[in-house]
């Protein structure tokens, strides 16, 4: 009885990966109903990239919470960090009030969402949770860059390519899988450009960078990327693709650009916003 009486509703949206057209209908409605929006802090003290992208649906009387969130691989400091923010949420949804938490991309990939989610379920079983799926960012990519991901029996793998420390891992992937899926790329390109030269794949992969942003990049020769100095942005994968069906790229024909203008949802920092 007493739960029932303590309940609130928090959401977990996935926005898609940077245009806000992209945000699902269901998701803008969830987003216009929270009386509550929590959002993770940008690591560089801009405003949060979340709340950028979902800014044209925002109402001035709901509450904005920013959350700080750990960046960094490091246990010890990151459960207690959940455990807080799991706790300022429960703490800021009164009985009956819904929130949403919103993400880049889809909630359940990669999704800061997912450790909260489990403190929430542990710590606070009064607050209920739902996630609205997000256009993940591979997705989108794969459509400005006009790349197929898979065609009728084709495998798919995706990588956190930060992690990925092996050539040789990526090669037996690359054997096993006809799409290969780099995310979390940034300051790892140059390593993984040297793991597809030494596999002769640098003309079949796709480097994206900030997909449905203003400063949005689609690079499909990757020797331009060898001679740039200044590291790429945490934003940005790779698509490896050796399928023999389809070629690498398909023509298409522009985008279909975004009637809302966002603020430049580009974050400055080019270190890893893992709080994403
Ligand atoms: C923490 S993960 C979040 C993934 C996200 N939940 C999704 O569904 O795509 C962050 C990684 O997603 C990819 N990413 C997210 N947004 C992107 C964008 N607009 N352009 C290119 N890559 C993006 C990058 O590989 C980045 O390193």
């Amino acid at each position: 009885m007493t739960t029932l009486t303590k309940t609130s509703f928090l959401t977990a949206v996935g926005l898609g990966p940077g245009d806000p057209e992209w945000i699902t209908v269901k998701a803008v409605r969830a987003i216009e109903q929270a009386q509550v929006v929590f959002a993770p802090r940008s690591r560089d003290g801009d405003a949060s990239l979340a709340l950028r992208i979902a800014e044209p649906w925002l109402r001035p009387e709901q509450r904005i919470v920013e959350l700080a969130l750990p960046m960094t691989r490091d246990p010890d400091l990151l459960t207690p960090a959940w455990e807080a923010a799991a706790d300022q949420i429960a703490a800021a949804l009164q009985p009956g009030a819904q929130g949403v938490y919103l993400l880049l991309g889809d909630p359940l990939l990669y999704g800061t969402f997912t450790y909260l989610w489990s403190e929430l379920a542990q710590r606070h079983p009064h607050v209920q949770v739902s996630v609205v799926p997000g256009v993940t960012s591979f997705a989108a990519a794969a459509a400005r860059a006009g790349v197929v991901l898979a065609t009728t029996s084709e495998r798919v793998a995706i990588l956190p390519a930060s992690y990925e420390t092996d050539a040789a891992v990526l090669q037996r992937l690359l054997a096993d899988f006809e799409t290969v899926i780099l995310m979390k790329v940034g300051a790892a390109l140059p390593r993984v450009l040297d793991a597809l030269e030494t596999l002769g794949l640098l003309d079949a992969a796709v480097y994206a960078e900030r997909v449905g942003m203003p400063e949005e990049r689609i690079v499909d020769d990757l020797r331009t990327l060898r001679t740039e100095t200044e590291p790429r942005p945490y934003l940005s994968l790779l698509i490896v693709r050796r399928s023999p069906r389809a070629p690498i790229r398909l023509p298409v024909q522009g985008a279909w650009p975004s009637t809302i203008s966002p603020t430049s949802t580009s974050p400055t920092s080019t270190a890893s916003p893992e709080s994403l």
